[in-house]
């Protein structure tokens, strides 16, 4: 009898054994490279590489950012376009020499709403006032303190 012999009875075994390891890596091999172990982990670096560069290329900001913390410079070239380089005001936007914008009518806040969100027309016929983007909350501040110094020498408080 051969099942009598260990030795053929074992590599009757490992025949099966090798059998069955083939026939389950060719079940899984279905799907080309899935159930190669080795595979995976190149693949999750790949994948994990590739998001590298894309915050480089969305760095560069749309919106051009404005600099320093000098209020008079950063009202010049955030606000003066249409309120007018000494707060006169222009075609576009009113003036802050005007009593309504003095702090007891339109207090900080409202500056910095104004900056932030932007205005809805409703005191003048200028149109609304779109959010100016790109200043720092600590610029806006430095913007209107600037203009409180120009309402006070203007007599405005
Ligand atoms: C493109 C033109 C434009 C620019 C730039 C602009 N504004 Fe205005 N702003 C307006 C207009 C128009 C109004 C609306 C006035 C109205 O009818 O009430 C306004 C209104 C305001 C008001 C009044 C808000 C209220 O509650 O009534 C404030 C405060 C103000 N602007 C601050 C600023 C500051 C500070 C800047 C610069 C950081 C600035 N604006 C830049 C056009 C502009």
């Amino acid at each position: 009898m051969p099942t009598s012999n260990p030795r053929r009875l074992r590599r009757a075994c490992l025949a099966a054994l090798a059998a069955a390891v083939l026939a389950l890596v060719v079940a899984c091999t279905g799907d080309e490279r899935a159930p190669d172990p080795t595979e995976t982990p190149t693949v999750a670096a790949t994948t994990e590489a590739t998001p590298t560069p894309t915050p480089t290329s969305t760095s560069p900001p749309t919106v051009p950012r404005f600099s320093g913390t000098d209020g008079r410079a950063l009202y010049g070239q955030a606000c003066a376009v249409c309120h007018g380089q000494a707060l006169e005001g222009t075609n576009a936007g009113p003036t802050f020499l005007n009593r309504i914008y003095a702090p007891g009518h339109h207090a900080d806040i409202s500056f910095i709403f104004a900056v932030e969100r932007g205005v809805r027309a409703h005191h003048w016929d200028f149109g609304n006032m779109a959010p100016v983007e790109g200043l720092e909350h600590e610029q806006v501040l430095a913007i209107i303190a600037f203009i409180r110094e120009q309402q006070r020498a203007a007599g405005i408080e």
